[in-house]
């Protein structure tokens, strides 16, 4: 048992149908999007604007990631903070209302339909508040107030403003007044979301996760207090001026608003697209055990991918050229947040189900490691379908033609099934059916 094995409580940990529950629902949204893509080519990448593309960005960011990141939250609070979630099984009607919710609103703005973008509020107004209650309980009462506790609890709250600000949009699309100026809570919702909960989550769980499994050296601690302090002014800085531009108009009739909020965000993404990333690479450079693992190359390209997606946040934000929003949000999407979450799903599936269904029975009869679960071998070619669908994705962006839309629709398929395939056949792994190692 390492240092940092010591400090987890696996005795905490929820039922394993739960996470699992939310991780095999991942590549079917995954599947989707290739499928809209494969089917309306480059119809979805004219400009950020579109109902189909927003119904599109959030099969990715709630279907794909959310799902994952969701489940994991279960896990993680419990294991990683040691106080498990109360109420845990209500986590089975979450996901069912979270799917639900997910599946409506992205059909119902893609294509137009008020009453199906009313009923996913609801949907996702109720999953949200029965994930984030017991969750937030879970984090505020933890005895073990640690770095990653805390980042855990700031993602939570950005992840709850940024629905109730997407929620709040979505009425828009629901036959509603739209609440404000547009592109300033689009701005707000997309930082909050991307930046709060899907940086301030991937952050504060490598700290914890990346020496445990790879062995890497600590994070300064610098950097997990500053990025604490960044999202903390990400928060409350954006929707102050969101809140004042509904109840007084005020980004109407002036700019500064949308400035302001967009000089508060910058902190954030700093630390969160280029100071996390360099030196959590550096960490893992540097780590002790050095051998063959398809789910830290995962790690290392989705944190390469950082520093881009920061550079083409900031050029998309000083140059009108539709092209640079959409490389933002496939570069962000699916090379940073999309490597990474793809990565640990190949490496928490397999010790997950050791944990629950093997580790129970070792010493009485012969048992894999975790690791023999899922050969390195399907990681890898997982690892290389995804990096050829990265690539693929940004020619067909840059390109705006027809046909490599297609070829990225397509792509994007044959990584859901590959992802759906290794997870299926980690999870109906079983004792009695496993042969010995
Ligand atoms: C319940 C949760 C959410 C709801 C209801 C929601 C709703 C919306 C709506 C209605 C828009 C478009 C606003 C418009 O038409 O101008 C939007 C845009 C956007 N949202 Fe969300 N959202 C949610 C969660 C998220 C999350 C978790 C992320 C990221 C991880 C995210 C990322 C984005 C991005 C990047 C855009 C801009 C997309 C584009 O311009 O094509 N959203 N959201």
């Amino acid at each position: 048992m390492t240092r940092f094995t010591r400090t987890l409580h696996f005795e905490q940990a929820p039922p394993l149908a739960i996470p699992l529950a939310f991780f095999l629902t991942a590549p079917v949204a995954l599947g989707c999007a290739g499928v809209v893509l494969a089917a309306s080519g480059a119809a979805v990448l004219g400009t950020h604007w579109l109902p189909l593309t927003i119904g599109l960005a959030h099969l990715l960011t709630l279907g794909f990631l959310g799902m994952v990141m969701l489940g994991a939250l279960y896990q993680l609070t419990a294991v990683l903070s040691g106080n498990p979630v109360p109420a845990v099984r209500l986590a089975h009607g979450v996901h069912v209302l979270f799917t639900l919710g997910v599946a409506t609103l992205c059909w119902g703005i893609a294509r137009s339909e008020p009453g199906l973008v009313f009923a996913s509020i609801s949907a996702l107004f109720l999953s949200v508040v029965g994930f984030s209650v017991p969750v937030a309980v879970a984090l505020l009462r933890a005895p073990t107030q640690s770095q990653t506790t805390r980042g855990m609890r700031l993602a939570l709250a950005s992840f709850v403003v940024a629905v109730a600000i997407g929620l709040w949009m979505a009425h828009g699309h629901a036959g509603m007044r739209f609440p404000g100026v547009r592109s300033l809570w689009i701005q707000v919702h997309a930082s909050l979301a991307l930046i709060g909960w899907v940086g301030g989550l991937i952050s504060s769980v490598s700290w914890q996760v990346l020496p445990m499994f790879y062995m890497s050296k600590r994070i300064d601690p610098g950097l997990q207090r500053a990025l604490r302090l960044s999202i903390g002014l990400l928060i409350t800085l954006p929707t102050a001026v969101l809140l004042a531009d509904y109840g007084w108009g005020v980004a109407r009739t002036s700019a500064v608003p949308a400035r302001i909020a967009a000089v508060a965000t910058l902190p954030a993404l700093a630390i969160v697209w280029v100071w996390h990333p360099l030196a959590t690479l550096r960490a893992l450079r540097a780590r002790r055990r050095k051998r063959r693992d398809a789910s830290a190359l995962f790690w290392q390209t989705g944190l390469a991918c950082a520093p881009l997606v920061a550079a083409t946040g900031v050029a998309a934000w000083c140059w009108p050229d539709p092209r640079l929003m959409l490389l933002f949000g496939w570069l962000a999407l699916f090379g940073w947040a999309g490597m990474i979450v793809h990565g640990m799903l190949t490496r928490i599936v397999p010790f997950l189900v050791w944990f629950h269904r093997f580790a129970p029975v070792a010493g009485t009869q012969p048992t894999p490691s975790a690791r023999a679960l899922l050969p390195n071998a399907w990681a890898e070619r997982s690892f290389a379908l995804h990096s050829a669908t990265l690539v693929i994705g940004c020619i067909a962006i840059l390109a705006g033609a027809d046909l490599p839309a297609r070829v990225l629709g397509l792509a994007l398929v044959g990584v859901a099934l590959a992802l759906a395939y290794m997870l299926v056949r980690v999870s109906v792994r079983h004792p009695e059916a496993a042969p010995a190692d």
